[in-house]
C-alpha cells in the first residue's frame, strides 16, 4: 500500500539521509532542502529517467543546460516583471503573513479573520551582478527554465539545422520567493525544473497538446505512478498563466495532501518566441505581446514550404523534480508485516500506546493544534494495530511527541517488535533505486567470504550505470531490512558455498525469494 501520510515519507527521508533541511546546524532556511546521499541518487536516476525518455529516445528533441543569471530585460518580456505575482495578506493581529489564496479568509496561526487587502507579491529573487550593487547589476535568480530555452531559439535552430516540429529540454533549478513554502519538498524556494519547450507550425499546437499529454503519461507510468493515481485538470481560463492558451495539470493524489500539480503541460501560444522578438509588428503574432525595443532577434522560423517566416507555437511540459520525487516515494512505499508477532506483545504496545496517548491528552505543555494531531494519528495507529505498528516510529517523530516523558515507554515496546515482524519496503523500479544491487558476505570476519564479497561489488559496479554497495555491519537479516527500507531491488549474499562451487544467492526485495546463480552472471540477472 503507497504511503498514507506525508509524515512517513518525511520520517524515511530524515531516518535513512535522503533529505536533510538546509544549513540545519544553523536552524535552517525555510523552504529550503538538501539532498543526502540517497536523496541524490534518486533524484538522478528520475532525472536520467525523464532525459532518456524525452531526448534520446525521441529523435525530435535538443538539450540545454541555460545559465541561472540571465540578463534582467529577459523577464521583463517574459511578462514575469509584471505578472509573476501571488496575493499576499498581513494577519493584523498576530502579522504573520500569508498567501490570500491558500487560507480560506482566516489566519491559519492564530484563526483571526482581521487580515489586509490581498495585494500583489512578486516571487521572483533579486540579487546583484559585479560589486557595485546597483539599477545596472541588478539581476533575478530565474524561477523558471523555461526563458533560457526561449531566448536560446535562435542559436539552437542555427547549430543543430531542425525542422519543426521538435523540442528543446532542459533539467535546473529555479527559485521562487514563496509566501508560505509548506509541506516538505512540495511547496519550496528552490527546486529543479524538467522543462521542455516543443516548437510546432501553428495551427498544429492542439494535435501536438495531446500528444504530449499522451507521452508524459505513459512517462509516469514508467516510473512507478499508475495512470489511476494521476488526474487531468483542465485548467479554466480564468486561472490560466498570462502565456497560455490552455494547461493540463497532471494531479498526483499526494499522501495527506490529496490531489496536488505535479506537472503542467502548457499551449503558449507564440507568446514567448514573440515577447522576445525584434520587430514584432511583422510576425503576424496572435499573442499580445509588450513592444520590444532591447531584442536583437527575430525568433522565427524559415518555413520552406511556404517559403515564410513563421513564429513557432510552444508546447511546455514541465515538471518540479521535488514533486516528482515525493509522489515516486509515497508510490513505492510500503509497510508490511512479515510475520505475525504474539498477541501478547501487540497488547503489551497497545497497552503502551493507549497511556503515551492519554498523556498526550491530559498534557499542558502541548499547544492545542500539536496535541489534536498527535491524538489523531495515534487513534489512527490504535486502530489499525497490528498492522500500523510501524507507524508508531513516524507518530514519536510528530512535533511536541518528544515532551511526553511516555513515549520512551512506548518506543521501548514498539522498537523490538517492529524491527523483528515488519519491514518498511520501497517498492521502487530498478532503473530508480538509489543502489540497484548491495553485496554481503555472509560473515564480516572470514577473509574468504569478505574478499570474494568486496571482489563481486566491484566486478558488478564496473562499467555499470547504477550503484553497487558492500556492506558486512549487520546480521544478514538486518542488511536485508536496511536496503529493502531504501528501495535496494537486489540483495546478494556470498556464503560458505560460494566459496567451493562459485555460486551467490540473490534475493528479490519485493518478494523477498532467493534464488542461488553462479557469481559471474549476477551482472546479467540483474539488468543493465
Ligand atoms: N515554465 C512553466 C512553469 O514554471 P509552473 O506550473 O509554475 O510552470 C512547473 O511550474 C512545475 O514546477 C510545477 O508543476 C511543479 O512541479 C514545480 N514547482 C513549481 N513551483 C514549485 C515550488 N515552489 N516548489 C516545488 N516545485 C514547484
Amino acid at each position: 500500500m503507497p504511503a498514507t501520510t506525508l509524515d512517513q515519507l518525511v520520517s524515511l527521508c530524515k531516518r535513512r539521509g535522503f533529505v536533510f533541511p538546509s544549513s540545519e546546524i544553523y536552524g535552517g532556511l525555510q523552504g529550503v532542502f538538501d539532498w543526502g546521499p540517497l536523496g541524490v541518487e534518486l533524484k538522478n536516476n528520475i532525472i536520467a529517467s525523464w532525459w532518456r525518455a524525452n531526448v534520446y529516445e525521441r529523435d525530435d528533441m535538443e538539450g540545454l543546460d541555460a545559465a541561472i543569471l540571465m540578463n534582467r530585460l529577459t523577464w521583463r518580456y517574459s511578462g514575469h516583471e509584471e505578472t509573476f505575482n501571488d496575493p499576499l495578506v498581513d494577519c493584523r493581529d498576530c502579522k504573520s503573513r500569508w498567501r490570500a489564496d491558500h487560507i480560506k479568509g482566516r489566519c491559519p496561526n492564530c484563526g483571526s479573520t482581521n487580515l489586509t487587502e490581498p495585494r500583489p507579491f512578486n516571487m521572483m529573487f533579486k540579487t546583484a551582478v559585479g560589486p557595485v550593487a546597483d539599477a545596472d547589476s541588478f539581476a533575478y535568480l530565474r524561477p523558471e527554465t523555461a526563458q533560457g530555452i526561449f531566448v536560446n531559439f535562435g542559436n539552437v535552430l542555427a547549430t543543430s539545422s531542425r525542422k519543426l516540429p521538435f523540442g528543446i529540454a532542459q533539467v535546473g533549478k529555479a527559485f521562487r520567493n514563496e509566501i508560505n513554502p509548506r509541506n516538505f519538498l512540495f511547496r519550496v524556494r528552490e527546486f529543479e525544473q524538467m522543462e521542455i519547450e516543443y516548437f510546432v507550425m501553428p495551427g498544429t499546437e492542439d494535435e501536438w497538446h495531446q500528444r504530449w499529454l499522451d507521452d508524459r503519461l505513459a512517462w509516469w507510468e514508467s516510473i512507478g505512478i499508475p495512470r489511476e493515481r494521476i488526474r487531468m485538470y483542465d485548467v479554466p481560463p480564468d486561472e490560466l498563466a498570462h502565456y497560455s492558451k490552455r494547461t493540463f495539470d497532471l494531479m498526483y493524489n499526494y499522501p495527506t495532501l490529496g490531489y496536488e500539480e505535479v506537472e503542467g503541460i502548457a499551449s503558449r501560444t507564440d507568446y514567448d518566441l514573440g515577447s522576445h522578438s525584434r520587430d514584432q509588428e511583422t510576425l503576424n503574432l496572435t499573442a499580445r505581446t509588450n513592444p520590444n525595443r532591447d531584442s536583437t532577434a527575430r525568433l522565427t522560423y524559415y518555413d520552406p514550404e511556404s517559403k515564410r517566416h513563421v513564429v513557432p507555437f510552444v508546447i511546455e511540459p514541465s515538471a518540479g523534480v521535488g514533486r516528482c520525487f515525493l509522489a515516486v516515494l509515497a508510490e513505492a512505499y510500503d509497510e508490511q508485516m512479515v510475520k505475525a508477532p504474539p498477541a501478547e506483545r501487540i497488547g503489551a504496545v497497545t497497552d503502551a500506546l493507549d497511556a503515551f496517548l492519554k498523556s498526550v491528552g491530559r498534557s499542558e505543555k502541548l499547544a492545542p493544534e500539536t496535541r489534536d494531531a498527535l491524538l489523531e494519528r495515534g487513534q489512527a495507529i490504535r486502530e489499525g494495530l497490528p498492522e500500523t505498528m510501524p507507524q508508531i516510529e513516524t507518530l514519536l517523530a510528530m512535533p511536541g511527541a518528544d515532551q511526553i516523558e511516555l513515549g520512551k515507554k512506548l518506543r521501548g515496546q514498539a522498537q523490538g517488535l517492529i524491527d523483528e515482524y515488519f519491514r518498511t519496503v520501497l517498492h521502487l523500479k530498478p532503473h530508480l533505486a538509489p543502489v540497484r544491487v548491495a553485496v554481503f558476505p555472509l560473515k564480516r570476519n572470514h577473509e574468504g567470504l569478505v574478499a570474494m564479497a568486496r571482489d563481486l561489488r566491484r566486478t558488478i559496479q564496473t562499467g555499470s550505470s547504477f550503484r553497487t554497495v558492500y556492506d558486512d555491519t549487520g546480521a544478514i537479516g538486518r542488511l536485508y531490512r536496511r536496503q529493502d527500507e531504501i528501495g535496494t531491488p537486489y540483495c546478494v549474499t556470498v556464503d560458505f558455498q560460494s566459496l567451493e562451487d562459485g555460486t551467490v544467492t540473490v534475493r528479490d526485495r519485493d518478494t523477498m525469494q532467493q534464488v542461488r546463480i553462479p557469481a559471474s552472471e549476477v551482472r546479467a540477472y540483474v539488468g543493465g
